[in-house]
């Protein structure tokens, strides 16, 4: 399906037809689009619990607000951003380039360096919402990858992430639940298919100058 195609004809599913699940081949896709998306100084620094397991997701709903999308999906996507960036986050991440890139970690240490320099002055806040803003790239992988293949999905900031903290056992991780997404197929029943995309018009969001 072309790109803008796709985009068109996604939605943000409200009701799932709980009988259809996403193959597994489908969701090593799904995997791999969020694994490829690019992240400030590459460091990833978040995780995606993929729950498929009923009587779990059954928790997760009322901690949703009761939105239905949670157990009529067939997966649930749980992106959740590192509370901190620490050197030894740092460190890791240097060593993994330098592998992958056959250099030694004593090659990139200036870079490691320059890396730690630039939270050195940040506080635990600004860390979290720096590791919180890559979650939504990785998200929008995931919407952009379901698109393509013609898999639904909703997008969700409805849920309480404290509660999804403690459900999933996420705090003593040092993670957060950042944002959510359920994924699985649509419903004839859902009205929201039809509907009108309201999106402002080009004008009024870009400006070349
Ligand atoms: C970050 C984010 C959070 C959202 N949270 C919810 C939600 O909790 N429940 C819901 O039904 N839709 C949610 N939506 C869906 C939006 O309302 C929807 O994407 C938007 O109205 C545009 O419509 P469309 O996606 O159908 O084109 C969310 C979307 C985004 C991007």
């Amino acid at each position: 399906m072309k790109l803008l195609e796709g985009f068109n004809w996604r939605y943000a599913t409200k009701l799932f037809d709980p009988e259809k699940k996403v193959s597994d081949s489908e969701i090593s896709i799904l995997k791999e689009a969020i694994r490829l998306t690019p992240t400030s100084y590459g460091l990833q620094l978040f995780k995606v619990l993929i729950i498929k397991d009923p009587g779990l997701k059954n928790k997760l709903k009322e901690a949703s607000y009761g939105q239905k999308q949670i157990t009529d999906a067939s997966h649930l996507f749980v992106f959740c951003n590192y509370l901190s960036v620490d050197n030894q986050a740092i460190d890791e991440y240097i060593s993994l380039k330098a592998r992958l890139e056959q250099k030694t970690p004593d090659d990139l240490k200036g870079y490691g360096n320059f890396i730690k320099q630039d939270f050195i002055n940040r506080t635990d806040g600004q860390k979290s919402s720096y590791t919180t803003k890559q979650t939504y790239l990785a998200l929008s992988s995931l919407l952009s990858a379901c698109a393509e293949l013609k898999i639904d999905a909703c997008p969700m900031e409805g849920f309480d992430p404290d509660k999804y903290n403690q459900i999933l056992g996420l705090s003593e991780r040092g993670l957060n639940a950042a944002v959510i997404a359920t994924v699985g197929y649509r419903s004839p029943a859902d009205l929201t298919q039809f509907a009108t995309k309201v999106r402002k018009p080009e004008s009024s969001i870009f400006e070349t100058i």
